[in-house]
């Protein structure tokens, strides 16, 4: 998603400004081109050369340079996109007012193209009322921001202000290139993960469910501007801070739970937990003994997605995904019908935990393939989802 796109990287005086060039490796790892603009302040905390010697690209520091072309212009055109990361509060103040006063403000202004801030800093700077404004008037005008993330800050103070995790800013960069910020407003509902049914204090059922896909298509949802709640069994990943609404449902009967109790209040349901089928009879209160061979008897959960289908709204999208090991496209086209859903995914097993993935997205006239990284198929799904 990001090989041979053109990312201008501005860096600006804060305490994360050295975070910066683990963003730009990261960028170029993935095949990207980032030239840098620091600021003045910014090189107080790190060295150009540094970022330099990791993206072998121009990093400029200086407005009036007499060897250079007029670059404020020049960088501006060239970029497929800019990425303010850290923005300190003085930049996202000086953007927000119109303010092109050294080579990074006055390329901001230049720039066409999509513009995304990260802020990191002070939990009081972030929630001085000025910065939230300043937030608000570039968002209303089409800036895109990221939230930072809470916790401990380099300041000593405990609070949301630092600087994101490096890999959740690649995510953002990759849906602002690719896709429109269409979901503003929409109330999203995803499950994702395992189930994990207890046999006793120690034991349990579940199965090879990861949590990847569920988790980008939540992922791919917030970023375009989705209200998202994300319902999640046993996962492999973080879930990222962005996702405030993130209820954890260990087993399917708490899952059925939560689910049902969230499912009214959104127009659009994406069902992507692997929900178990079966629960032992009796979870044991005391370690099981092993005492020669066990039997052990077992219950049908609930079919949460078809119990969904029977009381979908007309304005609400059900999608649900059937992970088949034969006649995957046929077992699925039933299960589309039976249940009562808009769009089914199906997939093979094999591709649970693995980050790629090859699935067909099916209605009730078409299948189209999708190949890719479970986070560029989550977008393809709900550009689907969106044009329904
Ligand atoms: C040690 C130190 C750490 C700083 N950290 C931050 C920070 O994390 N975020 C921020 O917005 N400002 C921070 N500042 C303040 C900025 O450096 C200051 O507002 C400066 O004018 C920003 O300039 P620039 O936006 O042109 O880079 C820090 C200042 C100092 C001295």
């Amino acid at each position: 998603m990001l090989k041979n796109k053109k990312i201008l990287l501005g860096i600006t005086g804060g305490i994360a400004a050295y975070k910066a060039v683990d963003l730009a490796s990261k960028l170029v790892k993935e095949g990207a081109i980032v030239k840098t603009i620091m600021t003045k302040n910014a090189c107080e905390f790190i060295s150009p050369i540094t970022v330099k010697s990791i993206t072998h690209q121009s990093v400029s520091t200086k407005m009036f340079d007499a060897e250079a072309q007029i670059e404020h212009i020049s960088l501006a055109d060239w970029a497929d996109i800019v990425i303010i990361a850290p923005a300190t509060a003085n930049i996202i103040g000086k953007t927000a007012n119109g303010i092109a006063d050294d080579l990074l403000s006055t390329t901001i202004m230049a720039s066409t193209g999509p513009i995304l801030f990260v802020p990191a800093m002070n939990v009081h700077m972030f929630e001085n009322v000025i910065v939230q404004k300043n937030i608000a008037n570039l968002t209303n005008s089409g800036y895109y921001f990221m939230e930072p993330e809470i916790g401990k800050l380099a300041c000593g103070y405990e609070g949301k202000g630092r600087f994101p995790k490096v890999t959740e800013i690649i995510y953002y960069i990759k849906t602002h290139l690719n896709y429109p910020r269409n979901f503003v407003g929409e109330k999203v509902l995803v499950t994702a993960g395992a189930n994990r049914e207890k046999l006793d204090p120690m034991r349990f059922l579940t199965n090879h469910s990861s949590g990847k896909m569920g988790l980008s298509i939540a992922r791919a949802a917030a970023i375009r501007g989705a209200d998202v709640t994300l319902i999640y069994g046993n996962v492999v990943a973080e879930i990222p801070s962005y996702l405030g609404k993130a209820i954890f449902a260990e087993s399917a009967v708490e899952m059925d739970k939560m689910v049902n109790l969230k499912f009214s209040e959104n127009k659009t349901i994406i069902m992507v937990a692997a929900v178990s089928d079966y629960t032992p009879a009796k979870a044991e209160t005391q370690k099981i003994k092993k005492n020669g061979n066990l039997n052990l008897k077992l219950i049908r959960t609930k079919d949460i997605l078809a119990e969904l289908g029977k009381q979908k709204k007309a304005d609400q999208v059900l999608v649900g995904f059937a992970a088949e090991s034969e006649n995957i496209v046929a077992n699925a086209r039933k299960k589309l019908k039976i249940k009562n859903l808009d769009f089914i995914v199906a997939n093979n097993l094999a591709v649970a935990g693995k980050n790629e993935t090859n699935v067909t997205l099916i209605d009730s006239q078409n299948e189209q393939k999708i190949n890719g990284c479970k986070f560029e198929v989550a977008h393809k799904i709900l550009d689907k989802i969106f044009s329904k």
